[in-house]
């Protein structure tokens, strides 16, 4: 064996010449790599005792694309592109042997070999849209060579990986090879393409699929138009698209050219920055500073979940998803019932949507089991409270969960704003206590709010992020505050929203700036659709708020056909002039006269007092880190993913000038706009939300 460099070494099986990369943890395109493949190449071709070459990895995975921490570096080592001419040059046959994730610029290397073969648990995709890219080393010109322009197109905007038995079936790879002997498998293939004196293939010659899509524009039309909601507001889709119209119609090497071109504008733009920003925040967050590292993980065997309404159902779905048993328990029987007919109803849906075997609705359902009895959860080694948030009661329930629940259980609150340390305070080992803040619907939305109590030990944070992790979510561990981190920045929105209202901007305005900034809805749209008399109640009702005197009016929101818009057969909202009237009358009684605002306020006032808020979160020590935060607003509130998270999104416009506007508002509308402290500091020293380590300026942390 040779070394080539420290990532590279190059070896000599039988006849072949085998390059072989380790670069922990994914082998990504570094220099190094780049350097290793190609000085390995070289050798390969000189070495007079190989007939062919492999290329494999050693680890856990393939080359799993670009080394995304060098994006925005200054360039070194080897180009890719002179990588991949090396390897598609070659004199000698190349086979590219893969297992774990062959990804992104790691399949396009594959791409670029002669042949191609992989084990069948091995993945292939090119995700680069993921991170607001397109593949840019000729995948957008070699893929559609081989699956045809639809299933390339399908394939490039999803991002998805295709399993190495698929991959067989669509031309990807040419031989699946035993799981245990991938590289024997590989010389072997290579020894037989020699042997065969099989021509040298390249994907850049293989014309015949991208030639019968020619003259059938039609396919790309009808692509765009199906995705046209899916793709809102991102750049990179539409991008890749072209680069596939450009795969049909134009000869490869031009092709090629556009692909380059539009990488760069993508990989230079806004979009990708925040995308790349969030790929790494979401790794993140699962680290949690000052952890004890050997903090004992409670084995969860057994999960009981209190309240069995919408909330209590979607919770336990998450656990029986992954076949860990759950008891429900309930106040009554007829809410039990409910409950449990409404997991049944929800695994029937998915499994009507192809998402869930029917077989398999059995199996779950058979792992949940209810009672009326608290004491029938003694034996849960996690218990989740999901009822009605109120303080007194959540309390009193807690008090009877301690008395009940096992020695070492962990006793977890699903309460979204209230105080976790006075409802830890109830129990005698508040040290269990630790809050999980499902967002809803809880078995469908990715975000779980995970929140330390003052006294929460270190061996509950630990059990619970890992649980996170095994159902699925995406967990941001945060501390105790009105709201916790999510709901805490929502109030600032809404408020402002609110506000708008009454200064002059409609409620259709200040929805469609939200809408177009990239939210699913905006906060009116949204109301409708929870419903405006959520909480609200008929009897106590004072008309002393926009949304009392709009309940009172009938208008309830969706369901009642009208809320703040007016809504026919079809759900579509209309504006409505009547609520315009009702808004103005509040307004005048308020003492507010109307004035035009402009879009560019609508969106400064909602969007900067999050800003704000998140960096009050920070220096109070309630987050971690400020792309926790941008991964909390992504996850559970539909921030859009390419504009990074509020914190990302402060910095990019410049914190100096969010400091500054803030300032204006507060000198215009109040002291709800006062500016954070932190904010204050870190324009003062000309630093950044992100140059902040992530233990500083937490003291509750602190171990
Ligand atoms: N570049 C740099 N670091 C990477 C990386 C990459 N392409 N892919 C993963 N990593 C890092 C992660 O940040 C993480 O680092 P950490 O331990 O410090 O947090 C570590 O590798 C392990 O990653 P995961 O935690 O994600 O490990 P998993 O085992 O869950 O997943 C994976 C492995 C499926 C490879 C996943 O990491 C992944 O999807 N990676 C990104 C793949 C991708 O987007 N490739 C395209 C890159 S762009 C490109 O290739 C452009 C080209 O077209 C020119």
């Amino acid at each position: 064996m040779v070394r080539i460099n420290d990532v590279t070494s190059y070896t000599h099986i039988d006849g072949v010449g085998v390059i072989v990369l380790n670069s922990p943890p994914v082998n990504a395109l570094s220099a190094a790599v780049r350097d290793g493949i190609h000085a390995g190449v070289r050798q390969a071709i000189a070495d007079a005792h190989a007939s062919a070459i492999v290329l494999r990895c050693d680890g856990n995975t393939f080359i799993a694309g670009a080394d995304i921490r060098e994006f925005g570096k200054p360039p070194a080592g080897v180009g890719l592109g002179e990588v991949q001419r090396a390897l598609e040059e070659s004199p000698k046959p190349v086979v590219a042997a893969m297992h774990g994730t062959a990804l992104g610029g790691g399949l396009e290397v594959a791409l670029v070999c002669h042949w191609r073969i992989a084990v069948p648990s091995a993945k292939l995709g090119l995700p680069e849209v993921g991170i607001g890219l397109l593949p840019g080393a000729g995948g957008t010109q070699r893929l559609p060579r081989i699956v045809g322009p639809e299933v390339a197109l399908e394939l490039m905007t999803s991002g998805a990986q295709v399993e190495a038995a698929d991959a067989l079936g669509i031309g990807l790879i040419d031989e699946l090879a035993p799981e245990d002997d991938l590289q024997g498998a590989a010389v072997a293939l290579a020894k037989r393409v020699v042997a065969e004196k099989r021509p040298l293939r390249k994907l850049r010659d293989q014309n015949d699929k991208v030639e019968a899509a020619r003259g059938n524009p039609e396919l790309v039309a009808a692509f765009r138009k199906a995705n046209a909601k899916k793709f809102r507001g991102f750049a990179a889709p539409e991008k890749i698209v072209q680069c596939v119209e450009a795969a049909v119609n134009l000869p490869f090497d031009e092709g090629l050219k556009l692909e380059r071109k539009l990488f760069v504008e993508l990989m230079q733009g806004e979009q990708s920055a925040a995308q790349r920003h969030y790929f790494f925040a979401s790794r993140q967050a699962w680290k949690v500073p000052g952890l004890k590292k050997d903090a004992a993980i409670v084995p969860v065997q057994t999960v009981g979940v209190i309240g069995a309404g919408t909330m209590g159902a979607g919770i336990a779905m998450n656990f029986l998803n992954v076949g860990i048993p759950v008891h429900i328990v309930e106040t009554r029987q007829e809410a039990l019932d409910r409950g449990l007919a409404t997991i049944r109803t929800n695994y029937g849906n998915t499994a009507k949507k192809g998402r869930l075997e029917v077989g398999a609705i059995e199996e779950r359902m058979a792992l949940v089991t209810g009672s009326l009895e608290l004491q029938d959860l003694s034996g849960c080694e996690l218990v989740i409270e999901a009822v009605f948030e109120d303080m007194e009661v959540k309390k009193h329930l807690f008090g009877r969960l301690d008395r009940v629940a096992k020695a070492g259980a962990i006793l977890a609150s699903n309460t979204s704003a209230l105080d976790l340390n006075q409802i830890a305070s109830a129990t005698a080992r508040p040290e269990s206590v630790i809050g999980l803040h499902f967002f809803s619907p809880a078995n469908v939305m990715k975000l779980l709010e995970i929140v330390r109590g003052d006294q929460t030990s270190d061996s509950v944070i630990a059990t619970s992020m890992q649980l996170a992790r095994k159902i699925g979510k995406v967990a941001v561990l945060v501390g105790v505050c009105p709201g916790f981190v999510g709901n805490r920045i929502l109030g600032q929105r809404q408020r402002e929203a609110n506000q708008l209202i009454f200064e002059g901007a409609t409620p259709w305005a200040v929805d469609r700036v939200l809408y177009d900034f990239g939210f699913p809805m905006g906060p009116f749209a949204m109301s409708d659709l929870a419903g405006l008399d959520l909480g609200w109640n008929k009897d106590k009702s004072t008309g002393a708020t926009l949304r009392e005197v709009l309940c009172e009016m009938g208008r309830r929101g969706q369901k009642t056909g009208a809320g703040f818009y007016d809504y026919d057969g079809q759900r579509t909202a209309q504006p409505s002039q009547l609520v315009e009237g009702v808004i103005r009358d509040f307004a005048r009684k308020k003492g507010i006269a109307p004035r035009q605002v402009s879009d560019d306020e609508i969106l400064e006032r909602c969007i900067y007092p999050m800003i704000n808020e998140g960096a009050k979160i920070l220096q109070e020590g309630v987050a971690v880190r400020a792309s926790d935060i941008d991964v909390v607003w992504i996850n559970g509130y539909g921030w859009p993913v390419y504009r990074g998270g509020p914190m990302h999104y402060g910095e990019r416009i410049g914190l100096p000038k969010v400091l500054s506007r803030m300032r204006e508002f507060e000198a215009r509308h109040g002291p709800q706009f006062k500016p954070a402290k932190l904010l204050e500091e870190l324009v003062a020293s000309g630093r950044k939300f992100s140059d902040l380590s992530p233990l500083a300026r937490t003291p509750a942390f602190q171990a």
